[in-house]
């Protein structure tokens, strides 16, 4: 893979394992799932719990879309049955085999493209119509790379919806924060890379993906400093109890449209 920055080797191994473990959140879609999307039903979330809005996924069925670090079988299988024309891209082989499994199941035609998400150069200029980023740029240390990429490859007209997580999320002592209680702590933009070892072992361990936190500048402003308009805008929460979460939305969710 080229240009691929120290994060990407961790966070492509964590990802594989992740793919291979069951969790709760990363479990492919099912076929009843598949029958709803193929009668226009299409329920496909970007962040934990409030689905895409329907009027955000008009004409669905006539575009090319790339689900942009969309691998694990969840949102892509789903867009495909609508009759779109789907590339997954993923850093990790074993999630975009998961989409590669319903695909088959489903029998359902869908493109993977393996890649780190900053760098889209197997993807021509003015190339889709949609792209879909479940929430991931939180697994990348850099993030306006990914807004200047997905500007160029989007048709004019074309639309990027991105789930983000809202850098507040970042802020507060995660052992204190597991507790019950809200300490804040870091500084953002955050990295779990500054913790020192002894932390990161105890609360990222060797297995789980590194998380960066990005300023609001980075992951909105981004956005419009490569051209784009922002054209819709929803927030969302963990949905499982957390004391933060309980307090106000730590999920973003943007769609912007490339003029
Ligand atoms: C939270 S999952 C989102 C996708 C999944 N379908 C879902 O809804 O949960 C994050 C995805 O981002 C991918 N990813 C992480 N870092 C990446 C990078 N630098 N480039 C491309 N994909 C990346 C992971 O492999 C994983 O599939």
């Amino acid at each position: 893979m080229k240009n691929s920055p120290n994060d990407s080797k961790h966070n492509r191994e964590a990802w594989d394992k992740v793919a291979l473990a069951d969790d709760k959140w990363f479990r492919s879609c099912t076929s009843e799932e598949i029958n709803r999307a193929r009668g226009g039903d299409l329920r496909i979330k970007l962040t934990p719990t409030k689905n895409l809005p329907l009027e955000w996924l008009h004409s669905i069925s006539k575009k090319r879309v790339l689900c942009l670090a969309g691998g694990g079988g969840q949102q892509a299988p789903l867009i495909a049955a609508t009759g779109a024309q789907v590339t997954v891209f993923d850093i990790s082989e074993a999630q975009l085999a998961r989409d590669r499994a319903v695909a088959e199941r489903e029998s359902l035609a869908l493109a993977t493209v393996i890649g780190d998400m900053r760098d889209l150069s197997a993807c021509e200029d003015e190339s889709f119509d949609l792209i879909v980023n479940p929430t991931s740029v939180c697994y990348c240390s850099d993030v306006l790379p990914i807004w200047l990429e997905c500007f160029r490859i989007l048709k004019r007209g074309g639309e990027l919806i991105a789930g983000m997580i809202n850098p507040i999320n970042y802020l507060f002592d995660a052992r204190q924060r597991d507790a019950g209680k809200l300490v804040a702590r870091h500084k953002i933009p955050y990295s779990d890379l500054d913790l020192d070892e002894e932390e990161r072992a105890e609360l990222i361990g060797a297995e789980n993906p590194l998380s960066f936190g990005h300023t609001l500048s980075d992951l909105i402003g981004g956005q419009t400093d490569a051209g784009f308009q922002v054209t819709g805008f929803f927030e969302d929460r963990w949905g499982d109890k957390d004391k933060l979460s309980d307090m106000i939305p730590v999920f973003l969710c943007t769609k912007a449209t490339k003029p």
